[in-house]
Parts: C-alpha cells; structure tokens; sequence
C-alpha cells in the first residue's frame, strides 16, 4: 500500500488547527504537519515584502525537512500575498487560504456582507480583487483585528475570551443595518466561531474557507485513499509559548512536537510533550 499523502499545514501561528480540522475531516488519514512561524507572529500587522520573504523561507526549510506531498498555507493573510512567489520555488502544489468572499456573496440575501480578517488582509489588493470578481453587487464592509488574533492564541492556550471584549470587537459590523453574513478571513476566528456567534446581536451566518480547502487538497491528492484519522504532528519556529499549547495539541490529536527555526536548525522544547489525553479523537 503506498504511504499516506503527507500534508503540511503552515500559519504563523494556532489558525492553521482550523485549517487543519477541515483537512481532517475531509482527508482522514494523511500524514498531517501543523507548522507554526510563531517566532515571526503576528503576520496580519507585516508588510507585504516581509511577508513574502519571510514565509518563503520558513516554508522553504520545512519543505526540505519534511518533504510533504502537499504544502497548504492555513493563512489568509500570507496567502492573499505570498502564493505566486512561494508557488515558483516549490515543486509541490500549493493550496492557499482566501477569503471566502464568493459563497458569502451568493448566500447573502440582505447583499450586505461583513469582512473580518487581519488588518493586513482587509486591505490587500487581492481581497478588493475578490470583492470586485464575486461581490460586486454587494456591499462588503471591512473589520481588521488583530487582537481578534491574540483572542483565539490565548484561548487555545486555556483563556477563553471576555464576552464583553468580543462584542466590542464586532460592534462596527452590527451597526452596520442589513449586515446578514460575515466571512471569517483569518483561519484563527473559526477557533472562536461558538463565542462570536454568542455574543452577535442578531443571528448572522459566518462563512470561513475551510471546506473549501479541504475540497481543492482532495483534487490535488487523486490517489488518497480513506484511512483512520493518525492525528498529526506539530513543528514551531521558537520555543515562546509552546507549552501552554500542549493540552489543546494533545486534545486535537498532536502525536509529536518539533522545533525548527527559520534557518532550519532543530531546537530541544523547553518541556517534552506526551500525549496522555484519554478523550482525544483517535
Ligand atoms: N491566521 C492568519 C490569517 O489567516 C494570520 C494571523 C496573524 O498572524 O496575524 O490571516
């Protein structure tokens, strides 16, 4: 039988898990890799030369370690920049993460669609590219937040956010009448899609890219073959806050732990993970 598909899954920082779930639930059975460029987070507040270098050569290295069939870049704020110059240096293909603007566009019925990305994201001109290609009869009302970001970091690390901080977070989207879909454009907000939804002031849909991932990794794996969920390994770029990670790594499936900085020089973690979780899900 040939090997499972192996798949990274690169973000700067916990988003790329959203992006990492959907694969899963799609793809069981690929040999997972959740990378992190936690040594250069946030990437929502980079400019777009930085941006580019900067996640070309930390993709670069974990390509050379872990030769992956598949390379998806859980992030839309590096995708909405990065892909073309990353596409020409790797053999592999590429899926990237994009705002799902086109859905959202089509599922709105008010045509008043909220978009909730990095302030790098909302302001990019392949996000206006998007808008004016699939939404243009819409009205498309832009919210960067980077502390939106932080929110989901610190709570996968066990400190869920003020309820009261979220709404203030989101106000400028409700007061917006009409407002009846919001497209979650950073892969950390699906993280904190249960807390977003209860502190809206009125029932809206949220839309993130997901699915749609998973769906485009599917076509790009022709020979994948279903097979019992492994979990997936995780790799981080520096050493700072990784532990606080590790019981929520442990609960999603993570069987390993690696550092590796962007030179590509492996590093000891300054505590060893074991997963000992009972209830996780393999
Ligand atoms: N998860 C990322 C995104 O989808 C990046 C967040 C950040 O590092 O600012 O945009």
């Amino acid at each position: 039988m040939p090997d499972a598909p192996r798949i990274l899954v690169f973000d700067s920082g916990v988003g790329g898990l959203s992006v990492l779930a959907a694969l899963r639930a799609r793809l069981p059975g690929c040999d997972y890799l959740f990378a992190c460029d936690n040594a250069a987070f946030p990437y929502g507040t980079k400019t777009e030369p930085e941006l580019i270098d900067r996640v070309a050569l930390v993709v670069r290295e974990l390509v050379r370690h872990w030769a992956p069939d598949l390379v998806v870049i859980g992030c839309n704020s590096a995708s909405t920049v990065a892909l073309p110059h990353l596409r020409t240096h790797l053999t592999q293909p590429v899926v990237g993460t994009v705002p799902a603007i086109k859905p959202a566009a089509s599922l709105s019925a008010t045509r008043v669609i909220g978009l909730l990305g990095t302030p790098g994201t909302v302001k990019r001109a392949y996000t206006h590219q998007l808008i004016a290609d699939f939404a243009a009869q819409c009205r498309v009302v832009p919210l960067g937040s980077t502390r939106l970001v932080e929110l989901a970091e610190l709570a996968l690390r066990g400190a869920p956010p003020a309820p009261a901080e979220l709404r203030a977070i989101l106000a400028p989207l409700f007061e917006v009448p009409d407002l009846d879909t919001v497209v979650l454009a950073c892969t950390h907000f699906p993280l904190l899609a249960a807390e977003l939804a209860a502190v809206a002031p009125r029932a809206i849909r949220w839309i993130d890219s997901g699915a749609a991932i998973a769906r485009r990794a599917a076509t790009l794996l022709p020979h994948w073959t279903p097979a019992a969920d492994t979990g997936f390994r995780a790799c981080f770029t520096s050493p700072d806050a990784i532990t606080g990670l590790y019981q929520a790594l442990a609960e999603l499936g993570c069987m390993g732990v690696e550092i590796i900085d962007a030179q590509g020089i492996e590093h000891p973690l300054p505590t060893p993970f074991e997963n000992n979780n009972k209830n996780n899900r393999i």
